[in-house]
């Protein structure tokens, strides 16, 4: 008898722990991440930063960035801003939570640039992507 009851109670709990992990974030569907590009030497001067110069900057630049977030330089981009997570894990983009905003593979209003503000900020497009990927997987030097 006492058995029955510790074992419906674990159940319980771990019915309770399954529901509480599928009402967080859906775990993003990385099969729909573009692929990295298959360029060498990839760098955020020569590559990346024109990227964020178009669309990013005007939210994410020294002027009052928005979640405290600055993409104007290196360091700062793979820093993060003020969820306190590092927005690039160097030599994971599939782990780095820029990459997976960008790809729209994040929660709705995670997504970037805002799916509100598209007019005047179009979405990352494949190859913009895949090249900010291989940045990443090489070292994000
Ligand atoms: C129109 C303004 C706007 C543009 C353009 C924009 N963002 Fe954002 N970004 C935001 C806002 C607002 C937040 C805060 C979202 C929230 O936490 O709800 C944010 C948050 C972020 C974060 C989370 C930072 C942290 O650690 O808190 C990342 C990463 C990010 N943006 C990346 C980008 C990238 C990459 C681009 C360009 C492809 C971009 N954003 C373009 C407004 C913008």
């Amino acid at each position: 008898m006492k058995n029955m009851i510790i074992r419906s109670m674990t159940l319980a709990i771990g019915l309770i722990a399954l529901s509480f992990a599928a009402a967080r974030a859906a775990d993003p569907d990385l099969s729909k991440l573009p692929p990295a590009a298959k360029k060498d030497g990839v760098t955020y001067e020569k590559d990346i930063k024109p990227i964020f110069e178009k669309s990013c900057l005007n939210c994410h630049g020294p002027e009052k960035p928005k979640s405290k977030y600055r993409l104007d330089s290196r360091e700062a981009a793979i820093k993060g801003g003020s969820s306190g997570e590092a927005a690039v894990v160097v030599g994971k983009s599939e782990k780095s939570p820029m990459v997976i905003q960008a790809a729209d593979l994040a929660e709705e209003d995670l997504r970037m640039p805002p799916v509100d503000k598209r007019d005047k900020y179009p979405a990352l497009t494949k190859e913009q992507i895949g090249l900010i990927r291989a940045w990443i997987d090489q070292g994000a030097k």
